[in-house]
């Protein structure tokens, strides 16, 4: 039995105490010590209190609450209201007055099976964020593998951002897509921060459509290199904060037709994906750009990265404009309908809840 699994049972009544000590036997570990008595070395899993005075009873519960050990409290009048802060692990409980040996115990296994419960979540959740930063790593380094191939000229190896796509889709089946938004939030680059969000929200998207695995793969993918071209953007123009003039925007706008040509010229990249690459600034009423392409000619797969592109763009912090809200940028897209795919906008919804962190999305 861990050192800490036990019941610290703080009583002016010994005779109870000893008998409540009693019934836990077969639970858990107790000691019963008097209300004069300090703090034990270690921390008990849980304090019972059962103190008359009221005063010391309440200094019992505030000591305990301070070192987060969560305690049931046994009140011996109606008037008896501890003044203490709810425990992250379980509020603390107080019993009737006059409660009976079966309440108590049953009141007191309760409380020690939410704080085992809690503490095995709290487990659970902090080996999900260190996997979920680990992948985020790899699906990282690829990443910049990939722009700096880009920038240098080198060939950019299709079996590396396989394997960079693979990480990012277990990731998000493992922990959704909150926790992976959450990760990368953290990376020093913008460029490749936004190149991960846009494949965490593809990979998010093609889970929750139903993809076949082969185009789970593909879509994110495409997501993870849409800005590939950028690599060949002058910095000045990349990073500049304010806005771009007439001219720096054409620059810009090459993009697109960079990133298509450098995947195409590798040879390794099939005609899907490099349409993503090549199309992602296409509008459906033809506004977009490099070649104002309009309706059905945009394919679906450039229409799904479109939607995953602006939502990341808007809910992205920019040195110029902080991040919308994710339900306030998913409204924007929605009034664009003449831009966007309405009926893909509305599929997407389930993600947008679960990146601004509702955990019960569909
Ligand atoms: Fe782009
Ligand atoms: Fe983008």
């Amino acid at each position: 039995m861990a050192q800490e699994s036990f019941v610290l049972i703080v009583s002016d009544r010994p005779d109870q105490a000893r008998d409540l000590a009693r019934g836990t036997v077969r639970v858990i570990a107790s000691r019963v010590v008097g209300p004069g008595a300090g703090l034990p070395d270690d921390l008990p899993l849980v304090g019972l209190i059962d103190i008359a005075d009221e005063t010391e009873a309440v200094r019992w519960l505030g000591r305990l609450n301070d070192l987060r050990v969560p305690c049931l409290y046994l009140p011996r009048t109606a008037s008896a209201h501890p003044d203490t802060a709810p425990h992250p692990l379980g509020a603390t409980r107080t019993l009737p007055t006059g409660a009976v040996r079966p309440t108590i115990l049953t009141a007191l296994f309760d409380l020690i099976d939410a704080v085992q419960q809690a503490r095995i979540n709290q487990a659970r959740l902090s080996v999900r964020a260190s996997l979920v930063q680990g992948l985020a790593g790899q699906a990282g380094l690829v990443i910049r593998g990939a722009f700096e191939a880009a920038q240098s000229g080198e060939p950019i190896r299709a079996a590396e951002v396989d394997a960079g796509t693979e990480v990012i889709l277990e990731a998000i089946s493992d922990c959704g897509i909150r926790t992976w938004l959450e990760t990368i939030s953290h990376h020093d680059s913008q460029l490749y921060q936004h190149s991960l969000s846009v494949a965490g929200y593809a990979a998010a998207f093609s889970l929750q459509l139903n993809f076949s695995r082969a185009d789970q793969m593909r879509l994110s993918k495409a997501a993870l290199l849409h800005d590939l071209g950028k690599a060949r953007i002058p910095a000045a123009i990349l990073n500049k904060p304010g806005k771009l003039t007439a001219d720096e925007m054409a620059v810009m706008r090459t993009h697109p037709d960079i990133g298509a040509d450098i995947l195409a010229a590798q040879g390794e990249f099939d005609d899907a994906m490099l349409a993503v690459v090549r199309h992602h600034h296409e509008m459906l009423d033809g506004s977009g750009y490099p070649s104002g392409l309009a309706g059905p000619s945009i394919p679906d797969l450039v229409r799904l990265v479109t939607i995953c592109d602006i939502h990341s763009a808007l809910t992205e912090r920019r040195p110029y404009r902080n991040p919308l809200p994710h339900d306030e940028a998913h409204a924007i897209m929605c009034k664009m309908s003449s831009k966007l795919d309405l009926p893909l906008l509305r599929a997407f919804a389930p993600i947008v809840l679960r990146s601004a962190g509702y955990a019960g999305a569909a």
